[in-house]
């Protein structure tokens, strides 16, 4: 039976320039390059305030009181750690699993773990938000060590997420330097309106089904390489790069020219720089001098002055994001399960403001299939 409504259709591949919902979260201005959390700047959020703030921000509507903060990081801290039927699956993960494939199956099985999965009332979500936003980090972490045939490390009873994780990912206190940088990383990429993985999230959160569903669904938007799996295949580029001829305007050039996409380049909905990529181009700039690695930083402006005068097409957020975390020492596979950590504050508010107002999320499809058919038995098809 065809779907019917009486309301005209509206067609937009892709779902393109499609309002679907209302929300108080973030807004990007496209034509102008701006980004906003709940009314602040991403260039006010990523200079003063720390991850565990815009977290609050992002779930509370308001910058915390000291108090307000202090409490969300003892929340934060005393959740960390993981349940040890996890902490299996990620021992028996093979090694060369993706680490976004590692990461969805363990946060699915978190499920299991927590006795108010299925407990829907505001309270709950709230304290299920919390759990998942402090394991995380510990998952990322600890399938990394295992893979490499290291034990996975306790996490810290103090410190900030960005401390902790570094912490329990090579084994020692990060320097103030790494930590804020990190930091920094992970302000930019908490919540970023209505992109593809916050999509997944409402609309399996719009069916009444639970929050680890929703993250779990989210994570596996995530690790296309259309979206934040793209982190990673820009890395791969610039070491490509690096390992042939060193030219990074002929490869792009070639790239191009083969009808291929550049990585971490175009926008559904920024005509202009992402605001993220400029903060994260000079972190870039600083890094590499800090760290004598100019080479990541040169590669990159080159490829960025190519794509703009051969395309006109300006880079996201995944682009300098890249060479962001390679010079803070994270394996290149790694850099997607990091987008995830961060968005997890951005997925998880998403879901307690749909839930606050919820409706079904039902899109219909213009049926372009034949009609009128009559069925065959099999014996004569
Ligand atoms: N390299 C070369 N050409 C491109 C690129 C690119 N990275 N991005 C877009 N184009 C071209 C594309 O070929 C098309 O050209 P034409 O009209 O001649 O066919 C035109 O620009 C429009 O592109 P589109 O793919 O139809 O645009 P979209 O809005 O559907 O896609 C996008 C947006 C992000 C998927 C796309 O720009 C892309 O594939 N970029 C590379 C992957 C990437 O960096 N993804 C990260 C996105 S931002 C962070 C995040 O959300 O994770």
């Amino acid at each position: 039976m065809a779907d019917q409504t009486n309301e005209a259709p509206v067609k937009a591949r892709g779902l393109e320039g499609v309002i679907a919902l209302e929300s108080e979260l973030s807004d990007i201005d496209g034509d102008t390059g701006k980004l906003v959390y709940r009314g602040y700047s991403i260039e006010d959020l990523a200079e003063n305030a720390m991850f565990e703030e815009v977290v609050y921000l992002l779930w509370n509507g308001e910058l915390p009181t000291q108090d307000e903060l202090d409490t969300l990081r003892s929340q934060l801290r005393a959740e960390r750690t993981l349940p040890a039927p996890v902490l299996s699956i990620l021992r028996n993960a093979p090694d060369d699993a993706h680490p976004m494939a590692v990461l969805r199956t363990a946060v699915s099985a978190l499920a299991f773990h927590d006795r108010e999965t299925e407990d829907m009332s505001p309270d709950a979500n709230r304290r299920k938000a919390t759990r998942l936003l402090a394991r995380i980090p510990t998952i990322i972490a600890a399938f990394d060590r295992l893979r490499k045939g290291r034990e996975a490390i306790e996490p810290l009873t103090e410190g900030s997420m960005a401390y902790n994780f570094l912490y329990m990912l090579n084994g020692e206190k990060p320097g103030e330097a790494a930590e804020r940088s990190f930091d920094v990383c992970l302000v930019l990429h908490a919540d970023h309106g209505l992109n593809a993985s916050t999509f997944t999230s409402r609309v399996i959160g719009s069916t009444l089904s639970d929050m680890y569903s929703a993250v779990t669904g989210a994570i596996g938007a995530l690790k296309g390489p259309l979206h934040g799996g793209a982190n990673r295949e820009v890395m791969r580029m610039l070491m490509d790069i690096d390992a042939t001829d060193k030219d990074a305007t002929r490869y792009v050039r070639n790239r191009l020219s083969e009808g291929e996409k550049v990585m971490g380049f175009g926008h559904r909905v920024y005509k202009t720089m992402d605001p993220r990529a400029a903060i994260l181009k000079e972190m870039v700039g600083e890094l590499s001098e800090e760290r004598d690695q100019r080479k990541w930083y040169d590669y990159s402006v080159d490829i960025m002055n190519t794509m703009q005068e051969e395309r006109d097409i300006d880079p996201n957020v995944d682009f300098f994001s890249a060479s962001t975390y390679y010079m803070l020492g994270l394996d290149p596979d790694l850099f997607t399960p990091i987008f995830a950590l961060s968005r997890t504050a951005g997925w998880t508010a998403h879901l307690l403001e749909q839930w606050s107002d919820n409706r079904l999320i039902r899109p219909r499809a213009e049926y372009v299939g034949e009609h009128d058919k009559t069925f065959t038995p099999v014996e004569k098809r």
